[in-house]
């Protein structure tokens, strides 16, 4: 949600910020701009992706060595010219990542001291309050110090003033934000590709931390103006990583990804072929001793963690319920002894699954997180951390760090059940096993279906709107597959239970209304059979998604099938999950659009 850089050092800054930018660009992609300092402040932005501002900013000299820019995902105001970052005033310009809260009331008062505001953003109101304050004594630590003690609300701000040319200021609150030092100067961006390819070392800030950037380094100073060290943390993803690869998209290449992350991930958290966690909470006998488990998150994330509470009371028999994080909070919900509450994160920095995790400490209750960025804010703030090491994921649409939560989740139920009495250590070594020799290579072989399915998805490009259904663990999986369709494609869907649907949606079939059947769960076989005759009774156009096994041993009528090379088990999630992943990519690239950068959307959420 917007992404923000800053260089300053020995070469021309332009080039790296515009690069930054394009490794960013995931995080919003509505408006870009950069402020380049020198004698003066020169600001350029421009409406649109980055390649607009690039055609704005050709042919241009830019020698200067020291600039921030921005990649916007709108919050207030219109994505247009004006309301692009940064924003300059006199003395100062501004790039910010969040929001500010109480922008209504200080515009008011700024406006009344003569201030001119040419944009409808909340962040020029901190913009003109910053250089007010700076005016006063020309401190600029002292100055951010006093302008964030008025704001409410989420910031990470990077800031160049224009008689310190050379000098880049940074601070954050809620918002993500790293600075780093390498050969060429010194950098700052909202997150880790920025900087692959000049750096693998990085400074996280605290919060509340102001970082000074220069061409000699980066220093740190608390609210008192005193000089702090703050932790170096490296990343071990490489630059290839964060690079297509050859694939057309990020996303396809992502889903590509999975076989190698679903085995990396489920080794890591293997000793001697049972759950292992290096963790006293989850290693110990404490697991035995929780009575229900809470998952939160956001989006994809809370689809995995559908999945998580239907494996934790099947094996575990310990009741698991899921909550939305933008809910979570407000809800006031009931907590207390014996609550285990998971919260699931790619980025580790969505704000509503931040704001569930701090209401859920506050309140007491062990936290454990599972994300896939190092570092993150919900990685630290939590009690315990499990990292899930898919590697970068840049595509919008998330694919393999959904398939990595399913397993960790996967791993956490078995452990869970064997420190409850439920499996002994022989069942749990044989699910282990599969999850991490058998479920890889399905998902491999599921990846071979990719032209069959593509083959499917362009008869899908023209349809209006379409079901996923099923029963059980597919109906979990249904709410994935459908939100990954319609994010991308822009096609609306619904996922329904299967037996549901004869409640009130079934009125929406008719003629040739696409719905894709998934049916990989046996003890619900034939009643998934009868759904879908109900719904072809009616003139669907049912697309099958079945297993190997039940495909031999039912006769099931269908329009289009797709036989999964997976057998029914509790872990055939893996292999129908890429499935469907595939189905919404090309359904999406048959239709022609920006698949890693759907409309209105942003990688990372970082505002409530
Ligand atoms: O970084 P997070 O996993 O916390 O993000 C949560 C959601 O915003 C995210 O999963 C979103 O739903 C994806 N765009 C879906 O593909």
């Amino acid at each position: 949600m917007c992404g923000i850089v800053g260089f300053t050092g020995k070469r021309a800054a332009l080039p790296l910020l515009l690069s930054g930018l394009s490794a960013l660009e995931y995080r919003g992609y509505d408006s870009a701009g950069v402020a380049l300092a020198a004698e003066r402040l020169v600001t350029v932005k421009s409406a649109g992706r980055l390649s607009c501002l690039q055609q704005k900013l050709k042919g241009g000299v830019w020698g200067q060595t020291c600039g921030i820019g921005h990649t916007r995902w709108a919050t207030h105001g219109a994505p247009v010219d004006h309301n692009a970052h940064p924003h300059a005033t006199p003395r100062l310009a501004m790039v910010h990542n969040g929001i500010i809260e109480n922008y209504a009331e200080l515009t008011a008062a700024l406006c009344e001291q003569g201030c001119v505001f040419r944009s409808e953003t909340d962040t020029e109101s901190a913009a003109w309050l910053l250089d007010g304050i700076y005016g006063e004594n020309h401190d600029p630590v002292q100055a951010i110090f006093k302008t964030i003690k008025q704001l409410r609300g989420s910031f990470a701000f990077g800031v160049i003033f224009a008689d310190r040319p050379g000098e880049i200021y940074a601070v954050r609150r809620d918002s993500p934000l790293i600075v780093a030092q390498a050969e060429e100067g010194s950098f700052l961006a909202s997150d880790v590709p920025a900087l692959l390819a000049h750096t693998k070392a990085y400074y996280r800030p605290d919060e509340g931390v102001v970082c000074r950037l220069s061409a000699q380094g980066v220093c740190f100073f608390d609210d008192e103006g005193k000089e702090v060290a703050q932790r170096l943390e490296t990343v071990d993803w490489s630059v290839e990583q964060a690079r297509k690869d050859g694939f057309e998209h990020f996303m396809i290449k992502e889903i590509y990804e999975e076989p190698q992350a679903l085995q990396r991930t489920v080794q890591h958290y293997l000793k001697k072929g049972l759950p292992r966690f290096q963790n006293p909470m989850l290693d110990g006998d404490a697991l035995a001793s929780f009575k229900r488990v809470i998952l939160v998150a956001c989006g994809t994330a809370m689809h995995a963690g559908l999945v998580g509470a239907y494996r934790i009371e099947k094996m575990a028999r310990v009741p698991a319920r899921v909550e939305i994080a933008s809910e979570f909070r407000y809800a006031d919900p009931v907590l207390g002894t014996g609550d285990l509450m998971i919260l699931l994160s790619q980025s580790g920095e969505t704000a509503d699954t931040l704001a569930a995790l701090r209401h859920a400490k506050a309140q007491g209750v062990p936290t454990l997180a599972i994300v896939n960025v190092v570092g993150s804010s919900v990685a630290r703030e939590a009690d315990h951390v499990l990292y899930t090491p898919a590697g970068p994921e840049i595509a919008v649409a998330s694919t393999k760090a959904y398939s990595v939560q399913c397993a960790v989740l996967e791993l956490i139920a078995i452990r869970m059940a064997m420190a409850k009495g439920r499996m002994d250590a022989h069942r749990a070594r044989g699910l282990c096993v599969q999850l991490a020799d058998h479920v890889p290579a399905e998902v491999l072989a599921t990846l071979e279906l990719s032209d069959r399915i593509r083959t499917l998805a362009v008869a899908l490009t023209d349809a209006q709107h379409l079901f996923y259904i099923g029963r059980d663990l597919d109906c979990a999986l249904c709410t994935e597959g459908s939100l990954k369709l319609k994010e991308i494609s822009y096609i609306h869907s619904e996922a329904y239970a299967a037996g549901e649907l004869k409640h009130g949606a079934i009125s929406l079939i008719e003629r040739d209304t696409p719905v894709v059947a998934l049916m990989t769960v046996p003890h619900v076989a034939e009643k998934m059979i009868s759904a879908i005759r109900e719904v072809r009774s009616r003139g669907a156009r049912v697309i099958l998604f079945i297993t190997r096994d039940l495909a031999e041993r039912y006769e099931i009528p269908f329009d289009d099938c797709v036989q999964l090379p997976v057998s029914s088990t509790g872990q055939t999630v893996f292999g129908a999950a890429t499935a469907l992943q595939l189905l919404a990519y090309h359904v999406a690239a048959a239709r022609g659009l920006d698949v890693d950068k759907p409309r209105n959307l942003a990688k990372s959420v970082t505002v409530e």
